[in-house]
């Protein structure tokens, strides 16, 4: 089994959670409020980018996806660190220098706490897209002769979710049961579509051989029961969730590919409590954690039987297969793989983890599939927005003195991205 030459083998990671020093990020207040471990130095990036760059050439990887802090960048409202930006721009040189492209992405979750001082109401107001346009602007001034390939947010659906219907990021609105009227009335879609449209718009318009799109994190959605509600619950969810935003962005002709990032599968059953959304109850174990495994069965929640990564995420190598190949039939754009990996602190699955979905991967790639690259989440052990027991590395990284040692399953990996080969 052999992946196509030119095949792209990377890693990604995000600013946040690898940088360290974001104290202007509104997750550093956040986390003292919560009660969450706080992310101080994470994996010490922000000094140690010389080094990452290393770990990627090590494991022979061509491509790396960062996000560029907007906190740090802006650290108050319309001002500007130029050092900062400069950092970034040398960061991409340097990348470009080692053979690796470099990926930008301009939002992946952590935003400047002022952006809620000016505005508590964050993403439901349309200050928030504007904001975001100011910021952009300065970062594809910075990075438009290095970076060519863009995405202007990650995981856009995870992290509306959790800021405005979980309480669970800032601005920490709670109102789960409302979430239709929220997305589709409040504002959410429309302001993110916005800003996705004008940050498209921008980037072509400053690099002309650029190509965007956005992060989208799709589960593998499989009815609760063989029963008829059931499957129309799996496919309301599998609409609001996953095709909603794609599809309008698709209408207006701001994809130039498709970044899919795919970690397990979820259960969902139609509801009998009126305060679910859509009456649709989508058992991820994120959920399961937040209401307790009472509450939790008594909605009606379904665990796969699998095997479990440390996060509780059900390992399920088909359901990639079976993702990539839907995501392909319905928007028939080329599909670049911008997460993918799991939480593996004893290091006794990452190497098998990557062979079954590498494997369920090139299936799909046989079966027609254009998918043009594989970015491992991730480069090195992070910050797991609140811990950092979840090991997610191709490295460990040593908490005191920051050094990087190859985790088991890097070596796999590293021979892998050579040699095409399984
Ligand atoms: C994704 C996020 C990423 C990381 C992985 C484990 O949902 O985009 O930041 O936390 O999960």
């Amino acid at each position: 089994m052999r992946f196509p030459a030119g095949f792209l083998w990377g890693a990604s990671t995000s600013s946040y959670q690898i940088e360290g020093g974001n104290e202007n990020s509104a997750l550093a207040a956040w986390e003292r409020k919560k009660g969450w471990e706080p992310c101080g130095k994470a994996a010490d990036s922000w000094r140690l980018w010389q080094e990452d760059i290393r770990c990627l050439e090590r494991l022979n990887l061509k491509a790396y996806r960062f996000s560029v802090e907007w906190s740090r960048v802006e650290p108050s409202p319309g001002v500007f660190d130029p050092a900062a930006l400069a950092r970034y721009a040398a960061m991409a040189d340097a990348l470009k220098r080692a053979g690796i492209r470099p990926m930008a992405c301009l939002h992946h979750f952590s935003e400047p706490a002022w952006l809620f001082r000016e505005n508590p109401a964050g993403w439901m107001s349309e200050e928030a897209p504007r904001r975001f346009l100011r910021f952009s602007e300065r970062v594809v001034g910075a990075l438009k002769e290095s970076v060519s390939d863009w995405l202007t947010f990650n995981e856009p659906m995870v992290w509306l979710t959790a800021g405005y219907a979980l309480g669970h990021f800032p601005p920490g609105v709670r109102r789960f049961w409302d979430m239709g009227r929220l997305f589709r009335e409040q504002g959410l879609f429309r302001h993110v579509l916005l800003a996705h449209r004008e940050a498209y718009q921008l980037i072509h318009r400053e690099v002309p051989q650029a190509r965007v799109s956005i992060a989208q994190n799709v589960t593998a959605l499989e009815p609760a029961t063989g029963s008829a509600a059931d499957a129309a619950a799996v496919e309301t969810w599998d609409h609001f969730m996953h095709r909603e935003l794609l599809d309008a962005m698709k209408a207006e002709g701001t994809l130039d590919f498709l970044g899919i990032n795919y970690y397990t599968r979820v259960f969902v059953r139609r509801s009998w409590m009126p305060l679910v959304p859509f009456r649709a109850f989508a058992a991820h174990a994120e959920i399961e954690k937040m209401l307790g495994p009472f509450l939790f069965r008594l909605l009606g929640g379904r665990r796969g039987d699998g095997v479990l990564t440390d996060m509780g995420w059900e390992i399920v190598p088909e359901g990639f297969e079976r993702v990539l190949r839907a995501f392909w039939e319905r928007y028939r754009l080329p599909i670049l793989v911008t997460e993918n990996g799991t939480a593996d602190g004893d290091g006794s699955r990452r190497e098998s983890y990557l062979r079954s979905h590498l494997g369920s991967m090139l299936s799909a790639m046989e079966a027609g599939v254009p998918v043009e690259g594989y970015l491992h989440w991730s480069l090195m052990d992070n910050y797991e927005w609140g811990s950092y027991a979840p090991k997610f590395g191709l490295f460990r990284v040593d908490r005191k003195t920051f050094e990087r040692t190859p985790a088991a399953g890097a070596e796999y990996y590293a021979r892998v991205a050579k040699t095409g080969e399984l």
